[in-house]
């Protein structure tokens, strides 16, 4: 595992949006996997801003969902294809058929999910994904004690996880209770794991991530057992490294 400690959150966006350019000047056609929540928004202003200076092309990218609240209508808002449309696919000049996702708004959530697995090996593989991490250690909606084998699948989101999502909508009432997330084996698969932290808040969880023992407690620390993992965070969140 590859730790890079920059300044801050802006330093951060531009190295993985720089990796992620250096990606798509390789293979035109790679399957990004994208992130949700406030700490990948720095990385897609500053690959919005590559593709806009023509440093990288995106006509032939796709773009891979980590995972999504269920039950949400997908016109949401805070549907995560919602967020990511808003995020990534709009900005970058993206269209929708270049999109993979879970579907959250189906009734039939184990055939939903084994959908986008197949969908996901269908396009030969995630290439880049790009994780957050929530402060318990979770990855995608992973939450603690999950499975290190995983695949995607329903979640309970934990209390913790539901407070701190709850900032996204009117109260905590509203956040939902269950996601499909892909799940640690199935994030385990992608060709280049790049986690990016950042914040105080994220300390312990970069810790535990980094030196700790790979347990599911820490669902972040599967990224020990990846041959290419970079873990990209700015001082604040490196502070119990
Ligand atoms: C949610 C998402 C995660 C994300 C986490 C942290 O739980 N499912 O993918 O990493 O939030 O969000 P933030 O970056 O806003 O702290």
């Amino acid at each position: 595992m590859e730790v890079v400690i920059v300044p801050d959150a802006e330093a951060g966006g531009e190295l993985i949006a720089e990796a992620m350019a250096a990606l798509l000047r390789r293979k035109p056609g790679a399957v990004l996997g994208v992130a949700t929540g406030s700490t990948p928004l720095p990385v897609y202003r500053a690959l919005e801003a590559k593709v806009r200076a023509g440093e990288a092309g995106v006509t032939r990218a796709r773009i891979a969902q980590l995972d999504e609240y269920v039950g949400l209508p997908a016109e949401h808002p805070e549907s995560y294809r919602s967020v990511l449309r808003r995020e990534v696919l709009e900005p970058l000049g993206i269209s929708a058929d270049a999109f993979l996702g879970p579907d959250g708004t189906t009734t039939d959530v184990p055939a939903a999910c084994a959908a986008y697995e197949a969908a996901l090996t269908a396009a030969g593989g995630v290439d880049l994904q790009l994780l957050g991490i929530g402060t318990d250690g979770h990855i995608g909606f992973n939450e603690p004690c999950s499975s290190l084998a995983s695949r995607t699948r329903i979640k309970t989101l934990t209390e913790q996880t539901r407070v701190d999502n709850a900032r996204f909508f009117d109260d905590i009432s509203q956040v939902p209770h269950h996601v499909i997330t892909q799940g640690i084996g199935t994030i385990l698969e992608a060709r280049h794991l790049v986690l990016l932290a950042t914040g105080e808040g994220k300390a312990d969880a970069v810790a535990a991530t980094v030196e700790g023992p790979v347990a599911a407690v820490c669902p972040a620390s599967a990224l020990q057992l990846h041959a290419h993992a970079t873990v990209v965070v700015d001082e604040a969140a490196a502070s119990k490294l």
